[in-house]
């Protein structure tokens, strides 16, 4: 069994964490003089830093307890609050699977951690094997796993998942941004059976908060005491806090948001596969498709002079175009745009 404790850095184990005033008085009632705010206006009270409201809520429709629930500014904060609390600079580090989320190898470089990418097989699929080898190294303190991938757009099936976290000494992230889009659904019924186990949800897709900056981690209470005891005091605003709250408790939109997106997603992938230039169209379990073009630098190129910014991923995956599901108007406009580029006689492919 994994002892959270021995992977924690020394210095985070030893640290003193700052103490707000909100922690050391958490009461809504009273005379407020002690955070040296300014008594007057409507923010000017520092936000709950345990954004308890918006964690009861989500702990309910999680079916999970408060105390297994992170809330960060983004789960962007969440990715690089792991690795300063987990990964020693210079000799720590983590692994991931190559094609993945960016911040990944940003935040492992800015805590000067080896990020070591195991490549996806060709058909996107994770190499068990060859991961189970890699994590024998002890010094492998971090396993993202981002379910489904960005940019490929696929799940990863949770048996593999599950045979990484058995295998690894680490903790293993299993990162779902997109989980609202896939029939697979979450792992996060496992935090109770794994201790090692990080599952990050963020506010950003489906829920339509991008914006607001609200991601979370659900852990077990160690862990998440651990991402409290290092994250700034007031990390989330008490706007992105009521923002996030209310988006929660608005399930009619929530619901017919995703639907209409589900819809699109096999709309725009019926209609993208018609056009000549395009070869070929990842299956997806996400709010965007990976596809391949012929000449995605031209094609991409010739979408930006007409104001259509999708995402060029040649130089990670080969002549792929990544296509975030917008509007059905916004869907249309894309594809009759390529459809004319298509006509167009200058177009040579
Ligand atoms: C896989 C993945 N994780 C995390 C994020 C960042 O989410 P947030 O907006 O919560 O920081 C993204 C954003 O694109 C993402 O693709």
């Amino acid at each position: 069994m994994i002892d959270i404790n021995n992977l924690v850095r020394m210095n985070i184990m030893n640290l003193q964490p700052y103490s707000s005033a909100r922690d050391e008085f958490s009461g809504n009632e009273g005379v407020f003089l002690d955070a040296n705010e300014n008594p007057f206006g409507e923010l000017n009270r520092y936000p709950d830093p345990y954004q308890r409201e918006l964690k009861a809520v989500l702990a309910n429709q999680k079916g999970i307890d408060t105390a297994q629930i992170f809330v960060g500014n983004g789960s962007d904060e969440v990715i690089d609050l792991l690795f300063r609390i987990f990964c020693n600079p210079g000799t720590d580090k983590a692994l991931t699977f190559s094609p993945t989320y960016g911040m990944y190898d940003v935040s492992a470089a800015i805590n000067a951690v080896e990020l070591i990418k195991l490549p996806l097989t060709d058909s996107f699929q994770l190499d068990v094997d060859a991961a189970k080898e890699l994590l024998k190294d002890c010094k492998i303190k971090l396993t993202f796993i981002c379910s489904p991938n960005n940019p490929t757009g696929n799940a990863f099936p949770k048996e593999q998942i599950e045979a990484i976290l058995q295998a690894s000494q680490g903790i293993v992230v299993v990162d779902e941004a997109y989980v609202d889009f896939s029939e697979q659904g979450s792992m996060i019924d496992l935090i109770n059976t794994y201790p090692n186990l990080v599952v990050s949800q963020t506010m950003s897709k489906a829920r339509g908060l991008a914006a607001a900056r609200v991601g979370f981690a659900f852990a077990n209470t160690q862990i998440i005491n651990l991402l409290n005891k290092v994250k700034p005091p007031y990390n989330v605003s008490l706007l992105n806090q009521k923002a996030a709250l209310d988006a929660l408790l608005d399930n009619e939109t929530y619901t017919r948001n995703l639907q209409i997106l589900q819809q699109e997603k096999e709309r725009l992938n019926n209609l993208l596969n018609e056009l000549k230039t395009v070869v070929k169209i990842y299956p997806s379990d996400a709010n965007f498709l990976l596809a391949e073009f012929k000449d995605a630098n031209a094609t991409y190129q010739q979408l930006v002079d007409r104001k259509i910014i999708v995402r060029n991923r040649n130089s990670v995956v080969n002549n792929c175009i990544r296509i975030t599901v917008g509007t059905p108007e916004e869907n249309t406009l894309l594809i009759n745009e390529l459809k004319q580029l298509e006509n167009e006689k200058s177009t040579v492919y």
